[in-house]
């Protein structure tokens, strides 16, 4: 039984979907969850369902893609929880498109809520880990960063990216206890693959070897076993929840 009593949690982009699976999952471990999201609403639902496992929480509405919204964020949870021991870098958008057909708005959008958030969100959290001399960082790729998509030049190099940034601030952190790893899911049933049509969706899922898509709950189990201190030996490691799809 993983027991994550006392710790303190950040999920960017947990008012719905995988993050707010994921935010649910640590809460249920015993952890406090901050809930970040653009969408304010989402947000302090989130909030509210964590409250009601008994947990703290709370709701920070921002842009995890603009530094001034994430610093009045860290604050505001450092301020509330007095530390910070896990961060989940989450939140994620596509703007999918052939790459001549590509606008720079698709790229810019896509590249700097999913991957600059991701620096963003790890440069303040480290700060409370390197005082505990302890952390977890977890980072949301794909496995399209790892095998490209057509239509998806702007979501691979940021998922990609996400990668090289989890392996150099794994390095730089590692002789400080903060572990920091990526998780890549396949396809996973949630707002972002109902968008998908029912054909596109078919396909899919009979290329992946266990011939479904995954669910939200199978990401967060990842998630919960490297904030654990089962994984305290893992750090620079990318863990692919895909149903076989890239091996
Ligand atoms: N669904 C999949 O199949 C799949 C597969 C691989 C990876 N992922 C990744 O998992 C993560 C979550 O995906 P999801 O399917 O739950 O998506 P989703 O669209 O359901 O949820 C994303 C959340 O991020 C929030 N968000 C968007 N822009 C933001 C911003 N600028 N600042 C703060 N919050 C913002 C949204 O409001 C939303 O609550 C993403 O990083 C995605 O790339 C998803």
């Amino acid at each position: 039984m993983i027991d994550l009593s006392s710790k303190k949690a950040l999920v960017t982009g947990s008012g719905r979907g995988i993050g707010r699976e994921i935010a649910l999952r640590l809460a249920q471990a015993g952890c406090d969850v901050a809930i970040s999201d653009i969408d304010e609403q989402t947000a302090a639902s989130t909030a509210q369902e964590i409250k009601a496992l008994g947990r703290n929480s709370i709701a920070v509405a921002g842009d995890v893609s603009n530094s001034a919204d994430v610093k009045s964020m860290f604050s505001a949870v450092v301020k509330e929880f007095s530390s910070l021991d896990i961060l989940v870098n989450n939140a994620g958008i596509t703007r999918d498109t052939l790459l001549l057909r590509m606008k720079d708005e698709d790229w810019d959008a896509v590249l700097n809520i999913n991957l600059k958030s991701a620096f963003l969100c790890s440069r303040e959290a480290v700060r409370p880990m390197m005082k505990a001399r302890s952390g977890k960082i977890v980072n949301i790729a794909s496995v399209v960063g790892l095998m490209g998509n057509a239509g998806q030049a702007n979501y691979a190099a940021s998922k990609a990216g996400m990668i090289g940034l989890t392996k150099t601030i794994a390095k730089e952190f590692a002789a400080r206890s903060i572990n920091v790893n990526a998780i890549a899911p396949g396809f996973i049933k949630t707002a972002m693959t109902d968008k998908l049509s029912d054909s596109d969706r078919e396909k899919l899922s009979s290329a992946i070897p266990m011939q479904k898509l995954g669910s939200a709950l199978d990401v967060s189990n990842a998630v919960l076993f490297l904030c654990s201190s089962l994984s305290d030996y893992i750090t620079g490691q990318v863990l692919t929840v895909d149903g076989g799809l890239v091996m």
